[in-house]
């Protein structure tokens, strides 16, 4: 019998984890088969203990379930904690249930690996303070930026962020319209923004010379925080697809303790171009 693996989400049908984790599959030789299943809130522990005692080995988690799998979880990795969130739950040897969160070291070797930015030193804006922001704020605290700045409608939101993650580093957190007289080298949209085709009101000539823009939201056609990018004269301006497949990179690894090569996924996927 193969081993069984799903994502979980609501709603789930547009999901490109199942192509993923097939083409990952396909590659590396494992045994699995993964489907997505579209779970409501409200019905989400039960159908997490009804797939793991049908024999279900791991599921991904995505919107709006990573709260209530960080919840869910018996043991929680570190940055699974930092996060409040949790995108990936394996089911241990005894039978417990692991979280982990793979967002963040997605978007990083998305990042750095993939499209060959260096973080140290460099002055970033991240747009939003929700859970999207949560996942990734530890990893860039510890690529040691020069400075990480955190910009919400709502500040009391960014101010909670601020504190929480104090331990790994210092967070600047400003309004949107504060921004202005600010230079940053990269932007990374967390807001929910993009789903409704909007971007958030920020002021002029925030980007630094050769800045990135980087939306963790993708879509088929450029999101809107991309095309603002690349109208305001970033030299790059992209959508979160080489995130999701490294995070998913991440989540195989965890479960099958093999390595997938991304490149060929994000080819096959992307050949319409990267968004
Ligand atoms: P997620 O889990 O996707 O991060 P969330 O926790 O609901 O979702 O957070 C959504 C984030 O997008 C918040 O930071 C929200 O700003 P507020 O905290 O001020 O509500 C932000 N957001 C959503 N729509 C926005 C818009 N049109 N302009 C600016 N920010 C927006």
């Amino acid at each position: 019998m193969l081993d069984r693996y799903a994502v979980m989400g609501f709603p789930i049908s547009h999901s490109l984890s199942p192509v993923i984790h097939q083409q990952f599959a396909e590659q590396t030789g494992q045994k699995i088969s993964y489907e997505a299943i579209e779970v409501r809130p409200e019905s989400f522990d039960q159908a997490v203990e009804e797939f793991f005692h049908a024999g279900g080995q791991g599921i991904n988690c995505t919107v709006p379930l990573k709260e209530l799998a960080f919840k869910k979880a018996d043991q929680l990795t570190e940055r699974a904690k930092f996060s409040g969130a949790v995108n990936t739950l394996k089911r241990m040897e005894d039978g417990s249930l692991l979280g982990d969160n793979t967002d963040g070291i997605g978007l990083m070797t998305d990042l750095c690996k993939n499209l060959g930015l260096s973080l140290a030193g460099k002055r970033i804006l991240v747009l939003g303070a929700g859970g999207a922001t949560r996942g990734i704020l530890g990893p860039l605290l510890e690529a040691r930026p020069e400075c990480l700045f955190l910009a919400n409608r709502t500040i009391e939101k960014a101010q909670k962020l601020k504190a929480v993650f104090a331990p790994l580093g210092a967070l600047d957190v400003s309004t949107y319209e504060d921004l202005l007289g600010n230079k940053f080298d990269l932007i990374i949209n967390a807001t929910s923004a993009s789903l409704s085709g909007d971007v958030p009101p920020l002021p002029n000539g925030i980007l630094a010379k050769q800045a990135v823009c980087y939306d963790l939201a993708y879509s088929k056609k450029p999101t809107a925080f991309t095309v603002w990018g690349k109208e305001k004269g970033a030299v790059l301006s992209v959508g979160g697809l080489g995130m999701l497949i490294e995070q998913a990179a991440q989540a195989f690894y965890i479960w099958r303790s093999v390595r997938p090569d991304t490149k060929p996924v994000v080819n096959k996927i992307n050949t319409a171009g990267r968004h």
